[in-house]
């Protein structure tokens, strides 16, 4: 058999093979299975997003502190007089908080990122509440409940203890808004 023959010979079972290959796919089944591939991932991808945010919005709603966080020393008392407020990082530098001295006397923290669009909150001591420059928001100094503006949302509490002169953060609490 000459060298043309074979090549002729080879290049039409080539082709029959392939139509063969692409007759055996049955494309209705290759849709079935591809749908079920991509709704199992789907319904996957959304239980774990549902799952990740359950223990958020479970201590949320129920005021509970979160898991343990360490003990951080934020001031001395004896820096912090009435109507001064100071900033720091709880519970990780991500987190920027606020401790305020009060002009009546009380000492109270709490994460400082607006609940509305996170800008910084500040203390104003002339009207004694909790001012967020960017839109008016304003807080209750006495719980960071929100009192006027846009924001819905309490600040996240830090729970704070004083030993010798010293205050530290002890934990943090989400409120139900
Ligand atoms: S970011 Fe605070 S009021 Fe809008």
């Amino acid at each position: 058999m000459s060298n043309e023959c074979k090549k002729e010979r080879h290049a039409k079972r080539s082709k029959s093979d392939m139509v063969n290959l692409i007759q055996n796919v049955d494309q209705k089944d290759d849709l079935k299975y591809n749908r079920r591939a991509f709704l199992k991932t789907a319904v996957g991808a959304s239980m774990a997003l549902g799952l990740s945010t359950v223990p958020f919005s479970v201590r949320a709603m129920m005021g509970l502190s979160e898991p343990d966080h360490e003990r951080v020393e934020i001031a001395k008392l004896a820096d912090l007089p009435e109507g001064d407020s100071v900033t720091f990082y709880y519970p990780t530098e991500n987190d920027p908080a606020l401790l305020i001295h009060t002009v009546n006397g009380d000492l109270v923290a709490y994460n400082s990122a607006c609940t509305h669009l996170m800008c910084p909150v500040f203390y104003e001591k002339e009207e004694d509440v909790l001012l967020c420059p960017c839109h008016k928001g304003y807080f209750d100094v006495n719980n960071g409940h929100p009192v006027a503006g846009p924001p819905q949302r309490e600040l996240p509490l830090i729970e704070i203890e004083v030993e010798n002169g010293t205050v530290y953060a002890v934990g943090r609490q989400f409120r139900h808004g």
